[in-house]
């Protein structure tokens, strides 16, 4: 009986250090398993005289349902315990400021073409498009480039393998969005195009934006205050100085070609090609020359972008690097 009592007194200070279920259950197993020190006891009855049996018996079964209420509370502190620290674990603190989440930035031709399309929308444009694949007649003839015309070797032409080309500058679109409407027409009309060409200073895809402007009594008088303004107003330099010089192109006559002075390296740059439109290229929009005039301006986003921000090779436009693109945030 002593012993029995000791075992129990053993037990029970050695239950008190168990912080694991899986724990707990292989010291029930050492006493009241099988082989266990408390089940041995029950063994012993077998060798007792009958008298003896019955105390001991019932004295063994005491300390059994005592080990076992212990171990049930034992098991209870420890589920407890460990609920407690799970619980603590996914406390959130719900008056804690946020992590945030970083803003992206604006590709700087996105950000140009934006400002271009604000500054001409007061200036009463509104905004079309085309496609990019687009077909010889609206990239080349329609424009009064006819077949074999030399002015067709000036850009190297992606061709697509039905007989289309990538259209290698937005001019086609005038023709598209003129051919089924009457003036006044007033349209800008930005996009990617397409040419053969790539070095620092030259991308076989960048953007350009085309205007057009129909109406009656239009002159270059006209063409010359529109282009002025608008470089004025994306520089956003009231000085700005702006400089027609006599060019080519044939879908425009007069043409011309627009630079402005880049004070920052004190330099005339080339801007954009214009002109007034063709009465071949009217003819071809279904405009009669004899009542209408208008004109016409192209120049590379692209280009006009990098003088803005300060970008001085093409290629970092279309690289996608992060840390360049990071730099735009905000603006
Ligand atoms: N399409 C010409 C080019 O890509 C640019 C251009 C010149 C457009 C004169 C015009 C224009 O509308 O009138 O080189």
């Amino acid at each position: 009986m002593e012993q029995l009592t000791q075992v129990l007194a053993t037990a029970l200070s050695e239950m008190n250090d168990i912080s694991s279920i899986h724990d707990l259950e292989q010291f029930k197993s050492r006493y009241v398993g099988k082989q266990g020190a408390i089940t041995a006891f029950m063994q012993q009855l077998k060798n007792l005289a009958p008298e003896e049996r019955k105390a001991f018996g019932a004295e063994v079964n005491q300390i059994k349902s005592q080990f076992e209420d212990a171990l049930n509370k034992q098991r209870e502190i420890i589920l407890t315990r460990e609920l407690n620290a799970k619980l603590a674990n996914e406390t959130i603190d719900v008056s804690l400021p946020g992590r945030g989440m970083s803003a992206g930035s604006l590709h700087p031709v996105t950000l140009a073409l934006k400002r271009l399309t604000d500054i001409f929308a007061q200036l009463g444009f509104s905004v079309a498009d085309g496609p990019e694949i687009e077909t010889d007649y609206y990239n080349f003839k329609a424009l009064n480039i006819p077949d074999n015309h030399p002015a067709r070797a000036m850009q190297d032409t992606f061709y697509t393998e039905s007989g289309n080309v990538l259209r290698t500058h937005t001019s086609p679109i005038q023709v598209r969005y003129a051919e089924t409407r009457t003036p006044p027409i007033k349209i800008i009309a930005p996009g990617r195009v397409y040419r053969v060409d790539m070095d620092a200073t030259h991308s076989p895809m960048f953007h350009q934006m085309e205007l057009l402007w129909i109406e009656k009594n239009i002159s270059f008088a006209n063409l010359k205050a529109i282009i002025s303004e608008f470089m004025r107003k994306f520089f956003e330099d009231d000085n700005l100085q702006v400089r027609f010089r006599a060019s080519f192109f044939p879908f425009t006559e007069p043409s011309a070609e627009v630079d402005i002075f880049f004070a920052k390296t004190g330099k005339w740059l080339e801007v954009g090609g214009c002109g007034m439109v063709h009465p071949k290229v009217l003819n071809y929009m279904n405009i009669s020359a004899d009542e209408y005039t208008g004109f016409a301006f192209g120049f590379g986003i692209d280009r006009l972008a990098m003088l803005r921000y300060g970008v001085t090779d093409l290629r970092l436009m279309f690289e996608n690097d992060i840390d360049f693109l990071t730099q735009f945030k905000g603006l």
